[in-house]
Protein backbone atom coordinates (compact mmCIF):
# COMPACT_ATOMS: atom_id res chain seq x y z
CA UNK A 1 0.00 0.00 0.00
CA UNK A 2 1.28 3.55 -0.82
CA UNK A 3 0.58 6.47 0.93
CA UNK A 4 1.22 10.53 -0.31
CA UNK A 5 4.92 11.26 1.20
CA UNK A 6 3.83 12.80 5.36
CA UNK A 7 0.35 11.25 5.27
CA UNK A 8 0.00 8.36 7.80
CA UNK A 9 -1.62 5.16 7.09
CA UNK A 10 -5.34 5.16 8.32
CA UNK A 11 -4.42 1.73 10.05
CA UNK A 12 -1.43 3.12 11.56
CA UNK A 13 -4.05 6.16 12.94
CA UNK A 14 -5.95 3.47 14.78
CA UNK A 15 -3.17 1.34 15.88
CA UNK A 16 -1.99 4.46 17.31
CA UNK A 17 -5.18 6.08 19.00
CA UNK A 18 -6.06 4.99 22.94
CA UNK A 19 -8.44 7.57 22.94
CA UNK A 20 -11.66 4.66 22.17
CA UNK A 21 -10.68 3.36 25.90
CA UNK A 22 -8.64 6.34 27.36
CA UNK A 23 -11.95 8.11 27.66
CA UNK A 24 -13.13 6.87 30.51
CA UNK A 25 -10.53 9.22 32.14
CA UNK A 26 -12.07 12.45 30.96
CA UNK A 27 -12.66 13.65 34.49
CA UNK A 28 -9.02 13.26 35.61
CA UNK A 29 -7.99 15.10 32.77
CA UNK A 30 -9.77 17.47 32.64
CA UNK A 31 -9.27 18.16 36.68
CA UNK A 32 -5.52 17.78 36.04
CA UNK A 33 -5.41 20.79 33.03
CA UNK A 34 -8.13 23.15 35.48
CA UNK A 35 -5.01 23.13 38.18
CA UNK A 36 -2.36 23.47 35.19
CA UNK A 37 -4.36 26.44 34.03
CA UNK A 38 -4.51 28.12 37.77
CA UNK A 39 -0.78 27.25 37.95
CA UNK A 40 0.38 29.03 35.09
CA UNK A 41 -1.74 32.33 36.07
CA UNK A 42 0.21 32.06 39.48
CA UNK A 43 3.64 31.61 37.28
CA UNK A 44 2.91 34.72 35.11
CA UNK A 45 1.81 33.10 31.85
CA UNK A 46 -1.51 33.54 31.91
CA UNK A 47 -3.27 36.59 33.19
CA UNK A 48 -6.24 36.21 35.34
CA UNK A 49 -9.25 36.46 32.08
CA UNK A 50 -7.06 33.63 29.80
CA UNK A 51 -7.13 31.41 33.36
CA UNK A 52 -10.98 31.89 34.19
CA UNK A 53 -11.68 31.22 30.39
CA UNK A 54 -9.69 28.27 30.26
CA UNK A 55 -11.00 27.30 33.34
CA UNK A 56 -14.91 27.54 32.62
CA UNK A 57 -14.29 26.18 29.35
CA UNK A 58 -13.18 22.89 30.65
CA UNK A 59 -15.79 22.74 33.06
CA UNK A 60 -18.19 23.05 29.55
CA UNK A 61 -16.45 20.14 28.09
CA UNK A 62 -16.96 18.81 31.44
CA UNK A 63 -20.49 19.36 31.19
CA UNK A 64 -20.39 17.42 28.02
CA UNK A 65 -19.23 14.59 29.03
CA UNK A 66 -21.49 14.53 31.77
CA UNK A 67 -24.20 14.79 29.36
CA UNK A 68 -22.58 11.63 27.21
CA UNK A 69 -23.08 14.76 24.49
CA UNK A 70 -19.46 14.91 23.75
CA UNK A 71 -18.73 14.57 20.26
CA UNK A 72 -15.84 12.94 19.15
CA UNK A 73 -13.42 13.91 15.76
CA UNK A 74 -11.56 11.55 13.96
CA UNK A 75 -8.36 13.83 15.38
CA UNK A 76 -9.10 12.75 18.79
CA UNK A 77 -5.57 10.68 19.36
CA UNK A 78 -6.28 10.36 23.13
CA UNK A 79 -8.24 12.18 25.87
CA UNK A 80 -5.78 14.92 25.97
CA UNK A 81 -6.08 16.17 22.74
CA UNK A 82 -9.45 15.53 22.46
CA UNK A 83 -10.53 17.84 25.76
CA UNK A 84 -8.04 20.15 24.23
CA UNK A 85 -9.46 20.25 20.92
CA UNK A 86 -13.08 20.94 22.08
CA UNK A 87 -11.92 23.61 24.38
CA UNK A 88 -10.51 25.14 21.58
CA UNK A 89 -13.82 24.84 19.61
CA UNK A 90 -15.37 26.72 23.05
CA UNK A 91 -12.70 28.92 24.21
CA UNK A 92 -11.43 29.70 20.83
CA UNK A 93 -7.34 30.39 20.25
CA UNK A 94 -6.65 31.17 24.43
CA UNK A 95 -6.94 27.41 24.06
CA UNK A 96 -3.70 26.99 22.64
CA UNK A 97 -1.82 28.54 25.64
CA UNK A 98 -3.03 26.32 28.42
CA UNK A 99 -0.43 23.14 27.04
CA UNK A 100 2.40 25.76 27.82
CA UNK A 101 5.48 23.80 29.13
CA UNK A 102 2.92 20.64 29.81
CA UNK A 103 3.54 17.64 27.51
CA UNK A 104 1.03 14.90 26.95
CA UNK A 105 3.49 12.83 29.15
CA UNK A 106 3.58 14.34 32.14
CA UNK A 107 -0.18 14.77 32.00
CA UNK A 108 -1.10 11.59 31.01
CA UNK A 109 1.44 10.55 33.92
CA UNK A 110 -1.16 12.54 35.97
CA UNK A 111 -4.44 11.97 34.73
CA UNK A 112 -3.34 7.79 35.43
CA UNK A 113 -2.71 8.39 39.20
CA UNK A 114 -5.89 10.88 39.53
CA UNK A 115 -8.06 8.20 37.55
CA UNK A 116 -6.54 5.58 40.45
CA UNK A 117 -6.51 7.15 43.34
CA UNK A 118 -10.55 7.70 42.96
CA UNK A 119 -11.21 3.69 41.68
CA UNK A 120 -8.67 2.51 44.41
CA UNK A 121 -10.34 4.25 46.51
CA UNK A 122 -14.09 2.89 45.28
CA UNK A 123 -12.41 -0.52 45.43
CA UNK A 124 -11.79 -0.29 49.04
CA UNK A 125 -14.98 0.37 49.70
CA UNK A 126 -16.14 -2.65 48.12
CA UNK A 127 -13.66 -4.67 49.78
CA UNK A 128 -14.77 -3.31 53.61
CA UNK A 129 -18.26 -4.33 52.60
CA UNK A 130 -17.30 -7.67 51.49
CA UNK A 131 -15.39 -8.35 54.85
CA UNK A 132 -18.71 -6.49 56.81
CA UNK A 133 -20.85 -9.09 55.24
CA UNK A 134 -17.95 -12.41 56.17
CA UNK A 135 -18.19 -10.53 59.57
CA UNK A 136 -21.94 -10.53 59.98
CA UNK A 137 -22.34 -14.04 58.52
CA UNK A 138 -19.44 -15.05 61.57
CA UNK A 139 -21.44 -13.29 63.81
CA UNK A 140 -25.23 -14.60 62.77
CA UNK A 141 -23.83 -18.31 62.46
CA UNK A 142 -21.25 -18.74 65.61
CA UNK A 143 -23.25 -21.87 66.86
CA UNK A 144 -22.86 -23.66 63.29
CA UNK A 145 -20.11 -26.41 63.33
CA UNK A 146 -18.37 -28.44 60.44
CA UNK A 147 -14.83 -30.10 59.75
CA UNK A 148 -12.31 -28.88 59.34
CA UNK A 149 -10.00 -29.57 56.33
CA UNK A 150 -6.56 -30.06 55.57
CA UNK A 151 -5.17 -31.99 52.17
CA UNK A 152 -9.09 -31.69 51.66
CA UNK A 153 -9.03 -34.52 54.70
CA UNK A 154 -11.21 -34.59 57.35
CA UNK A 155 -8.73 -32.96 59.89
CA UNK A 156 -10.62 -31.17 63.06
CA UNK A 157 -13.88 -29.81 64.10
CA UNK A 158 -14.14 -26.01 63.98
CA UNK A 159 -16.61 -23.47 63.83
CA UNK A 160 -18.22 -21.99 60.29
CA UNK A 161 -17.34 -18.60 61.26
CA UNK A 162 -13.85 -19.43 62.30
CA UNK A 163 -13.63 -20.82 58.44
CA UNK A 164 -15.70 -17.51 57.02
CA UNK A 165 -13.63 -15.55 59.39
CA UNK A 166 -10.13 -17.13 57.99
CA UNK A 167 -11.42 -15.44 54.30
CA UNK A 168 -11.77 -11.95 55.98
CA UNK A 169 -8.14 -11.65 57.30
CA UNK A 170 -6.67 -12.32 54.15
CA UNK A 171 -9.59 -9.60 52.47
CA UNK A 172 -8.42 -7.10 55.73
CA UNK A 173 -4.77 -7.76 54.45
CA UNK A 174 -6.14 -6.81 50.83
CA UNK A 175 -7.96 -4.04 51.60
CA UNK A 176 -4.69 -2.32 53.57
CA UNK A 177 -2.49 -2.93 51.47
CA UNK A 178 -4.28 -1.32 48.65
CA UNK A 179 -4.71 1.74 51.14
CA UNK A 180 -0.81 1.51 51.66
CA UNK A 181 -0.16 1.16 47.78
CA UNK A 182 -2.44 4.29 46.63
CA UNK A 183 -0.74 6.83 49.52
CA UNK A 184 2.78 6.08 47.61
CA UNK A 185 1.15 6.96 44.30
CA UNK A 186 -0.11 9.93 45.80
CA UNK A 187 2.64 11.94 44.18
CA UNK A 188 2.26 14.98 41.03
CA UNK A 189 4.16 13.98 37.72
CA UNK A 190 2.44 17.09 36.42
CA UNK A 191 5.08 19.81 35.93
CA UNK A 192 8.08 17.28 34.70
CA UNK A 193 7.28 17.84 31.14
CA UNK A 194 8.01 16.19 27.92
CA UNK A 195 11.50 14.91 30.39
CA UNK A 196 13.37 17.76 31.70
CA UNK A 197 10.65 19.58 33.93
CA UNK A 198 9.14 22.79 33.07
CA UNK A 199 10.51 26.22 31.78
CA UNK A 200 8.05 28.67 33.47
CA UNK A 201 8.81 27.76 37.38
CA UNK A 202 5.38 26.34 37.80
CA UNK A 203 4.95 25.79 41.02
CA UNK A 204 4.35 21.88 41.50
CA UNK A 205 3.76 22.14 45.21
CA UNK A 206 0.70 24.43 45.22
CA UNK A 207 -0.56 21.96 41.80
CA UNK A 208 0.09 18.92 44.30
CA UNK A 209 -2.19 20.38 46.67
CA UNK A 210 -4.50 21.47 44.61
CA UNK A 211 -5.02 18.06 43.27
CA UNK A 212 -5.03 16.51 46.41
CA UNK A 213 -1.81 14.72 46.26
CA UNK A 214 0.54 14.56 48.85
CA UNK A 215 3.72 15.96 47.39
CA UNK A 216 5.66 15.98 43.88
CA UNK A 217 7.67 13.25 42.11
CA UNK A 218 11.10 14.62 42.63
CA UNK A 219 12.51 14.04 39.04
CA UNK A 220 11.23 14.76 35.71
CA UNK A 221 12.53 11.53 34.56
CA UNK A 222 10.97 9.69 36.85
CA UNK A 223 7.97 11.55 36.41
CA UNK A 224 6.92 10.86 32.87
CA UNK A 225 8.52 7.68 33.25
CA UNK A 226 7.08 5.75 36.32
CA UNK A 227 4.30 3.56 35.95
CA UNK A 228 5.03 1.13 38.61
CA UNK A 229 2.24 2.45 40.63
CA UNK A 230 -0.06 0.75 38.01
CA UNK A 231 2.40 -2.82 38.05
CA UNK A 232 1.33 -2.80 42.40
CA UNK A 233 -1.99 -1.99 41.54
CA UNK A 234 -2.24 -5.48 39.31
CA UNK A 235 -0.24 -6.81 41.26
CA UNK A 236 -1.82 -5.93 44.45
CA UNK A 237 -5.57 -7.27 42.07
CA UNK A 238 -3.69 -10.21 41.43
CA UNK A 239 -2.82 -11.70 45.02
CA UNK A 240 -6.77 -10.42 45.60
CA UNK A 241 -8.04 -12.79 43.19
CA UNK A 242 -5.66 -15.66 44.55
CA UNK A 243 -8.13 -15.41 47.97
CA UNK A 244 -11.43 -14.58 46.00
CA UNK A 245 -10.42 -17.77 44.28
CA UNK A 246 -9.91 -19.91 46.64
CA UNK A 247 -12.43 -19.41 48.96
CA UNK A 248 -14.59 -19.49 45.75
CA UNK A 249 -13.06 -23.69 45.43
CA UNK A 250 -13.60 -23.64 48.67
CA UNK A 251 -17.36 -22.72 48.40
CA UNK A 252 -18.27 -24.53 45.46
CA UNK A 253 -16.51 -27.78 46.69
CA UNK A 254 -18.87 -26.90 49.89
CA UNK A 255 -21.82 -26.93 47.25
CA UNK A 256 -21.58 -30.33 45.56
CA UNK A 257 -24.39 -32.61 46.83
CA UNK A 258 -21.39 -34.85 48.18
CA UNK A 259 -20.62 -32.32 50.74
CA UNK A 260 -23.84 -30.13 50.50
CA UNK A 261 -22.72 -27.75 53.65
CA UNK A 262 -23.82 -24.78 51.69
CA UNK A 263 -26.23 -23.72 48.81
CA UNK A 264 -26.08 -20.76 46.35
CA UNK A 265 -29.33 -18.72 45.98
CA UNK A 266 -30.67 -18.28 42.53
CA UNK A 267 -29.21 -15.27 41.90
CA UNK A 268 -25.38 -16.75 41.62
CA UNK A 269 -26.23 -19.55 40.03
CA UNK A 270 -27.42 -21.01 36.75
CA UNK A 271 -29.31 -24.11 35.66
CA UNK A 272 -28.29 -26.62 32.91
CA UNK A 273 -29.21 -26.25 29.51
CA UNK A 274 -29.48 -30.13 29.38
CA UNK A 275 -29.70 -31.42 32.92
CA UNK A 276 -32.91 -30.04 34.66
CA UNK A 277 -31.71 -31.54 38.62
CA UNK A 278 -28.13 -29.10 37.79
CA UNK A 279 -27.75 -25.77 39.56
CA UNK A 280 -24.61 -24.58 38.48
CA UNK A 281 -21.97 -22.27 40.68
CA UNK A 282 -20.94 -20.05 38.01
CA UNK A 283 -20.64 -16.84 39.60
CA UNK A 284 -17.51 -18.71 42.04
CA UNK A 285 -16.53 -20.11 38.57
CA UNK A 286 -16.39 -17.14 36.85
CA UNK A 287 -14.70 -15.32 40.22
CA UNK A 288 -12.15 -18.50 40.26
CA UNK A 289 -11.74 -17.81 36.43
CA UNK A 290 -11.22 -14.54 35.93
CA UNK A 291 -8.14 -14.58 38.16
CA UNK A 292 -6.69 -15.91 35.27
CA UNK A 293 -7.23 -13.20 32.96
CA UNK A 294 -6.04 -10.62 35.74
CA UNK A 295 -2.80 -12.13 36.51
CA UNK A 296 -2.25 -12.04 32.83
CA UNK A 297 -2.97 -8.20 32.73
CA UNK A 298 0.03 -8.20 35.54
CA UNK A 299 2.36 -10.27 34.11
CA UNK A 300 1.94 -8.99 30.14
CA UNK A 301 2.36 -5.47 31.60
CA UNK A 302 5.35 -5.98 33.49
CA UNK A 303 6.86 -7.50 30.13
CA UNK A 304 5.86 -4.66 28.46
CA UNK A 305 7.65 -2.26 30.81
CA UNK A 306 11.13 -4.43 31.13
CA UNK A 307 12.61 -3.84 27.97
CA UNK A 308 11.65 0.37 27.82
CA UNK A 309 14.15 2.42 27.67
CA UNK A 310 14.11 5.50 30.20
CA UNK A 311 11.24 8.42 30.26
CA UNK A 312 8.17 8.40 27.97
CA UNK A 313 7.77 6.04 25.33
CA UNK A 314 5.09 4.83 23.36
CA UNK A 315 4.55 1.27 24.86
CA UNK A 316 3.47 3.27 27.91
CA UNK A 317 0.31 3.64 26.25
CA UNK A 318 -0.05 0.15 26.84
CA UNK A 319 -0.85 0.57 30.45
CA UNK A 320 -4.09 1.48 30.32
CA UNK A 321 -6.15 -1.88 29.02
CA UNK A 322 -4.45 -4.08 31.90
CA UNK A 323 -5.47 -1.55 34.22
CA UNK A 324 -9.29 -1.09 33.24
CA UNK A 325 -9.65 -4.45 32.11
CA UNK A 326 -8.36 -5.31 35.77
CA UNK A 327 -10.64 -2.22 37.81
CA UNK A 328 -13.57 -3.43 35.94
CA UNK A 329 -13.35 -7.18 36.87
CA UNK A 330 -12.59 -7.33 40.45
CA UNK A 331 -14.91 -4.74 40.59
CA UNK A 332 -17.66 -7.07 39.41
CA UNK A 333 -15.91 -10.19 41.24
CA UNK A 334 -16.07 -8.13 45.02
CA UNK A 335 -19.74 -7.27 44.21
CA UNK A 336 -20.48 -11.11 43.11
CA UNK A 337 -18.44 -12.06 46.10
CA UNK A 338 -20.54 -9.96 48.64
CA UNK A 339 -23.43 -11.06 46.92
CA UNK A 340 -22.93 -14.96 47.16
CA UNK A 341 -21.93 -14.88 50.75
CA UNK A 342 -24.68 -12.72 51.80
CA UNK A 343 -27.31 -14.74 50.23
CA UNK A 344 -25.51 -18.13 50.51
CA UNK A 345 -28.00 -20.92 52.58
CA UNK A 346 -25.67 -22.91 55.29
CA UNK A 347 -26.99 -26.39 56.09
CA UNK A 348 -25.79 -26.54 59.41
CA UNK A 349 -27.08 -30.45 59.74
CA UNK A 350 -24.92 -31.50 57.28
CA UNK A 351 -22.30 -29.88 58.25
CA UNK A 352 -22.38 -31.83 61.57
CA UNK A 353 -23.21 -35.04 59.56
CA UNK A 354 -19.77 -34.80 58.13
CA UNK A 355 -18.16 -34.56 61.67
CA UNK A 356 -16.76 -37.95 62.43
CA UNK A 357 -15.31 -38.93 65.57
CA UNK A 358 -11.86 -40.12 63.94
CA UNK A 359 -11.50 -36.22 63.86
CA UNK A 360 -11.18 -36.35 67.53
CA UNK A 361 -8.21 -38.47 67.85
CA UNK A 362 -5.88 -35.43 68.42
CA UNK A 363 -8.13 -34.92 71.14
CA UNK A 364 -7.49 -38.78 72.84
CA UNK A 365 -3.56 -37.18 72.33
CA UNK A 366 -4.50 -33.82 74.80
CA UNK A 367 -6.32 -35.87 77.17
CA UNK A 368 -3.46 -37.79 78.33
CA UNK A 369 -1.66 -34.66 77.76
CA UNK A 370 -3.68 -32.86 80.60
CA UNK A 371 -3.38 -36.44 82.44
CA UNK A 372 0.46 -35.39 82.38
CA UNK A 373 1.90 -38.09 79.65
CA UNK A 374 4.45 -36.20 77.31
CA UNK A 375 2.69 -35.55 74.24
CA UNK A 376 5.02 -37.84 71.95
CA UNK A 377 4.20 -40.80 73.28
CA UNK A 378 0.07 -40.05 73.90
CA UNK A 379 0.09 -39.27 70.04
CA UNK A 380 1.28 -42.99 69.77
CA UNK A 381 -1.71 -44.31 72.28
CA UNK A 382 -4.34 -42.40 70.08
CA UNK A 383 -3.11 -43.93 67.17
CA UNK A 384 -3.50 -47.23 69.13
CA UNK A 385 -6.94 -46.00 70.06
CA UNK A 386 -8.02 -45.47 66.33
CA UNK A 387 -6.10 -48.42 65.03
CA UNK A 388 -8.25 -50.69 67.56
CA UNK A 389 -11.07 -49.38 66.88
CA UNK A 390 -10.46 -49.76 63.31
CA UNK A 391 -9.93 -53.29 63.83
CA UNK A 392 -13.14 -54.05 65.37
CA UNK A 393 -14.74 -52.37 62.66
CA UNK A 394 -16.46 -49.40 64.74
CA UNK A 395 -15.92 -45.98 66.08
CA UNK A 396 -13.07 -44.87 68.29
CA UNK A 397 -16.12 -44.03 70.67
CA UNK A 398 -17.14 -47.30 71.02
CA UNK A 399 -14.37 -48.09 72.79
CA UNK A 400 -15.03 -48.89 76.70
CA UNK A 401 -13.11 -47.17 79.73
CA UNK A 402 -11.51 -50.61 79.82
CA UNK A 403 -10.31 -50.31 76.59
CA UNK A 404 -8.33 -47.56 76.79
CA UNK A 405 -6.88 -48.43 80.35
CA UNK A 406 -5.12 -51.43 77.93
CA UNK A 407 -3.69 -48.89 75.91
CA UNK A 408 -2.40 -46.55 78.81
CA UNK A 409 -3.36 -46.83 82.83
CA UNK A 410 -4.05 -42.32 82.44
CA UNK A 411 -7.24 -43.38 80.95
CA UNK A 412 -10.12 -43.00 83.71
CA UNK A 413 -13.71 -42.69 83.63
CA UNK A 414 -14.06 -39.19 82.15
CA UNK A 415 -12.71 -40.65 78.66
CA UNK A 416 -16.01 -40.41 77.05
CA UNK A 417 -16.47 -36.51 77.54
CA UNK A 418 -14.23 -36.67 74.58
CA UNK A 419 -17.22 -37.64 72.19
CA UNK A 420 -18.22 -33.98 71.55
CA UNK A 421 -17.13 -31.96 68.93
CA UNK A 422 -18.64 -28.81 70.26
CA UNK A 423 -16.07 -29.64 73.54
CA UNK A 424 -13.00 -30.36 71.45
CA UNK A 425 -14.09 -26.59 69.58
CA UNK A 426 -14.11 -24.95 72.95
CA UNK A 427 -10.35 -26.41 74.06
CA UNK A 428 -9.13 -24.29 71.62
CA UNK A 429 -9.33 -20.83 72.89
CA UNK A 430 -5.81 -19.48 72.23
CA UNK A 431 -5.92 -16.55 70.69
CA UNK A 432 -6.96 -17.04 66.97
CA UNK A 433 -8.65 -20.79 67.62
CA UNK A 434 -11.77 -21.74 66.66
CA UNK A 435 -13.38 -21.75 70.37
CA UNK A 436 -16.49 -19.46 70.43
CA UNK A 437 -14.59 -17.14 72.68
CA UNK A 438 -11.91 -16.72 70.34
CA UNK A 439 -14.04 -15.99 67.45
CA UNK A 440 -15.89 -13.56 69.26
CA UNK A 441 -12.69 -11.69 70.00
CA UNK A 442 -11.28 -12.03 65.89
CA UNK A 443 -15.30 -10.64 65.20
CA UNK A 444 -14.37 -7.44 67.50
CA UNK A 445 -11.31 -7.00 65.95
CA UNK A 446 -12.58 -7.51 62.73
CA UNK A 447 -14.94 -4.61 63.81
CA UNK A 448 -12.68 -2.48 64.79
CA UNK A 449 -10.75 -2.30 61.92
CA UNK A 450 -13.72 -1.79 59.33
CA UNK A 451 -14.80 1.10 61.94
CA UNK A 452 -11.26 2.86 61.57
CA UNK A 453 -10.94 2.97 57.54
N1 LIG B 1 -2.09 8.46 24.78
C1 LIG B 1 -0.76 8.55 25.29
C2 LIG B 1 -0.56 7.50 26.38
O1 LIG B 1 -1.50 7.02 26.83
C3 LIG B 1 -0.51 9.90 25.85
C4 LIG B 1 0.93 10.32 25.87
C5 LIG B 1 1.41 10.60 24.50
N2 LIG B 1 2.73 11.14 24.53
C6 LIG B 1 3.52 11.12 23.44
N3 LIG B 1 4.70 11.62 23.57
N4 LIG B 1 3.13 10.59 22.32
O2 LIG B 1 0.54 7.18 26.74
Amino acid sequence: MTHPPGAVDPLMVAFNESFPYDKRMWQADITGSQTYARGLHRSGVLDAAECEALVAGLEAVAAEWHAGQFRAAASDEDIHTANERRLAEIVGAVAGKLHTGRSRNDQVATDMRLWLRDEASRIAGLMKEMVACAVGRAEAELDVIMPGYTHLQRAQPIRWSHFLLAHAWSWQADAERLIQLSKRFNKLPLGSGALAGNPFNIDREWMAKDLGFDGIVPNSLYGVSDRDFIAEFLNWASLTMIHLSRISEDLIIYSTSEFAFVQLADAYSTGSSLMPQKKNPDSLELIRGKSGRIFGNASGFMMTMKGIPSTYNKDLQEDKEPLFDTVDNITGCLQIMTGVLSTLTVNADNMKKALSVDMLATDIAEYLVRKKVPFRETHHIAGRAIKMAEDRKAPVSSLTVADFKTLHEAFEEDVVELWDFERSIETRNAAGGTAKESVREQIRLMKAWLASV
